[in-house]
């Protein structure tokens, strides 16, 4: 099988490389920077238009459960009949949008014991990946499986290279495609996450829309820069142009890495109109990208640097992806050419018609599949006129909600970024 033969040694990549890198040269059918990659919590799709804005979407709903079975993402309000219930609504947005391919992924961390032991035993490992296969099998208008793990370590590695090895021959087997996230920090983690089955998967998302200064919680800090900032922002290790680089070195080509997007906002009581650097309370649940919109359209965007932006009162500020900002990290993709980029999520963007992913993909993808109209949007509430696929008036003038630390909650869902933990908090009706 083409995928069984290991790596090639590193003289041979070495030439593989200035080979591949001639024939972009000369060649004009490389592959284009487009794929929208939509990750996704648990929630109801079946009214969902956002969605048939992206290529491929993924919901964060599986775990690996006790000796080898599947597990399932809960809540409290979010049990395992309601995940099962809501399940179907989001791959069968492939009726509607029949180019969309839906992905269900198992989120997990190393220090979780199922993983840890799932990753450790052959046993468990067979077990589980023939449970996975079974299960996103059943589910017919899904095409593959997402594997999104965190802080696995160097004593999982070789666990962790079997695991993806033996998936990707039994998805295979069973027509499903499969799919990875990297996490961003490269430096930490290229070693141990690198294996020979990655690179001849369709994609793999850089979980660039991580915050890379979240431990910074007392200070108004950039989500996920392009590329050193001032100092404390002036940390190589934490851009994304370095990460980027690390994990394409390692032996991926660039083709098959999709760039994270935040589509969400951390905000922030500050105590004066807010700069990079400056004192602020962050809150620990994220706002949604609307939020940011709404309040901007009020406060105006006072800054914008390496794809990230703040919009500031003299009490609140917002750290956001704006659209000028993401034309950046757009720029940066297209001129490597990656496979395109991934939102997080749907379910904090915080409007139905997902402004972002909107502006992204008339950048991107702005002519449809063939044969296909993009959805067109419904009245915008997000403070901003949509032009795509068509113009939109904004009829109503919504008043953002301008109260972080005074009782007032603004975010209007709960998720957080650890790969394991995140769900969408109302888990009935899909934000985006
Ligand atoms: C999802 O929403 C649709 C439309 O509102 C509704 O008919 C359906 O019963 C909901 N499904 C679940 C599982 O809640």
């Amino acid at each position: 099988m083409m995928w069984s033969s290991g790596r090639a040694a590193p003289p041979a990549l070495i030439v593989t490389l200035m080979l591949s890198f001639g024939a972009l040269i000369v060649r004009s059918d490389v592959a284009k920077t487009e794929s929208r990659v939509c990750l996704a919590g648990v929630a109801n799709y079946t009214l969902n238009t956002a969605i048939g804005l992206c290529s491929q979407a993924v919901l964060q709903t599986l775990r690996v459960g006790a000796s080898g079975t599947v597990g399932y993402v809960t809540t409290a309000t979010t049990p395992q009949t309601t995940v099962l219930n809501l399940l179907p609504t989001f791959c069968d947005r492939r009726v509607a949008y029949p180019y969309l391919q839906p992905y269900l992924a198992v989120v997990g961390a190393g220090t979780d014991t199922t993983v840890a032991n799932m990753l450790a035993s052959a046993t468990i490992r067979a077990n589980f990946i023939n449970a996975l296969v079974a299960f996103v099998k059943s589910y017919p208008n899904c095409v593959g499986i997402f594997i999104d793990f965190s802080g696995l370590t160097v004593s999982q590695a070789a666990g962790y290279s079997n695991f993806m090895a033996q998936l990707f021959t039994a998805a295979g087997a069973a027509s499903l495609s499969l799919a990875t996230s990297l996490p961003w920090d490269s430096l930490r983690f290229s070693d141990i996450y690198y294996n020979p089955t990655l690179p001849n998967l369709p994609f793999n998302v850089l979980r660039t829309y991580d915050d890379m200064y979240d431990t910074l919680t007392s200070t108004v800090h950039p989500n996920s820069p392009l590329f050193a900032m001032n100092a404390p922002f002036n940390d190589m290790s934490k851009t994304i142009y370095q990460n980027l680089f690390r994990w394409v070195i390692k032996g991926f080509s660039p083709g098959n890495i999709i760039l994270g997007i935040p589509m969400y906002a951390r905000s922030y009581t500050v105590s004066m109109a807010a700069q990079f650097g400056s004192s602020g309370t962050m809150r620990t649940t994220l706002a949604t990208y609307c939020q940011a919109l709404l309040f901007s359209t009020r406060n105006g965007v006072q800054v914008t640097t390496a794809g990230e932006s703040i919009s500031s009162s003299n009490t609140l500020a917002y750290v956001f992806n704006t659209f000028a900002g993401v034309d950046a990290k757009l720029n940066f993709a297209k001129s490597n050419n990656l496979g395109g980029v991934a939102l997080f999520s749907l379910s904090t963007s915080g409007g139905q018609n997902a402004e972002l992913l909107r502006y992204v993909t008339s950048v991107l993808a702005p002519t449809p599949p063939t044969g296909y109209s993009y959805p067109v949007a419904t009245t915008p509430t997000c403070g901003v006129t949509i032009t795509f696929p068509t113009t939109v008036p904004l009829t109503t003038t919504a008043q953002p909600t301008t109260t972080v630390a005074g009782g007032t909650t603004t975010a209007a869902v709960t998720t957080t970024l650890a790969g394991a933990t995140t769900a969408a908090g109302g888990a009935t009706t899909a934000a985006g």
